[in-house]
């Protein structure tokens, strides 16, 4: 073992889930905090991880998550949702680990740099702005990890490469570069930070940085087939789209609205989120997972 015990709340969860992998590898002892009512087949999967201890807790028990939490020395949360949870239900764990004396936290953020842009252009992110507030005004050592945009989504939810049209498209700059870091490398990446005893506030993380243009060539080169640029529209008639869906599908209690995507869109095309410097050298043995290798798994 390697002798530091990290607790990671959210462990149920798609990031969650790979933190405690990566960290039960690299010998830690990990205390993965579920909600109560979990079902068994979920605590099975967990437990399939490797040797952990699992707390039931009830998350709105302040008394429960710092007994959960006591002799940790970094609470990992990778918690979604949306102002219940990244701030109400963050701060709940935030307050226990300063009860239990833990001395480090890594908030659930794992987005593009929104440090870099004012608070109202993006609903997800002004809720990990909000936690902020309240974590920078404590004494418990804090890094967010930065890593853009989860490069698996590539090939899912982000409509960027329309594969069956055979375009890629953009809004904005066609060279606009973008981050893109697959889960399992913000995974990798987020165990070695709780594992460093002095991190700083902020680290940012890469394992791809590309713009449309570049993503056009990459992916008609692993596909073989030709895909060519497609500009939907300027990044302001974006805003203004992004306006109407938001009042004609308001959708405010979903996590991820139609609206909530074209945020992050115009965030990340406008190019002011954009990571750097990267911290990818930090932690030796971490090998970046480039979007050409995600296209090429396809
Ligand atoms: N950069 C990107 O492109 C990108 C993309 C996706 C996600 N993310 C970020 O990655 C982080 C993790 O997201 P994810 O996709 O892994 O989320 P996920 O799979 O939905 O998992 C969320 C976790 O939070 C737990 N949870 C939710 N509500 C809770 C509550 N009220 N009390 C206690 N636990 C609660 C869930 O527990 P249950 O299993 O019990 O529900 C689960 O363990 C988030 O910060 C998210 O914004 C980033």
């Amino acid at each position: 073992m390697n002798g530091s015990t990290i607790v990671v709340a959210g462990a149920t969860g798609n990031l969650g889930g790979r933190i405690v992998g990566v960290l039960v590898k690299r010998g830690a002892s990990v205390i993965a905090l579920v909600r109560q009512g979990t079902t068994p087949d979920r605590l099975e999967r967990l437990q399939n991880l490797g040797v952990i201890t699992i707390a039931s807790v009830e998350f709105s028990s302040p008394s429960q998550l710092a007994a959960a939490c006591s002799g940790a020395s970094c609470v990992v949360s990778a918690l979604n949702g949306l102002r219940d949870v990244i701030v109400e239900t963050q701060t709940v764990l935030l307050d226990a680990a300063i009860k239990a004396s833990v001395p480090r936290f890594i908030p659930s953020d794992y987005s593009i740099d929104f440090t870099k842009f004012p608070p109202g252009e993006n609903r997800n992110l002004d809720l990990r702005r909000d936690f902020h507030k309240r974590l920078d005004q404590t004494s418990i050592a804090a890094t967010t990890i930065f890593n853009g945009a989860f490069a698996d989504m590539l090939t899912g939810q982000m409509p960027l490469i329309l594969f069956k049209r055979k375009r890629v498209l953009y809004w904005g700059d066609a060279d606009q570069r973008m981050d893109f870091t697959t889960m399992d490398d913000t995974a990798a990446f987020t165990a070695s930070a709780a594992l460093d005893p002095s991190t700083p506030r902020f680290l940012r993380i890469a394992g791809d940085q590309l713009s449309a243009r570049e993503l056009t060539a990459v992916v008609s080169e692993v596909t073989g087939k030709t895909f060519r640029l497609f500009r939907a529209g300027s990044l302001g008639m974006l805003g203004a789209l992004i306006k109407v869906a938001r009042t004609v599908a308001p959708g405010d209690k979903d996590l991820y609205p139609a609206w909530q995507g074209m945020q992050y869109m115009r965030n990340m095309f406008d190019g002011r989120a954009k990571l750097e410097p990267l911290d990818n050298d930090r932690y030796p043995g971490i090998r970046w997972t480039t979007v050409r290798d995600v296209l090429s798994a396809l």
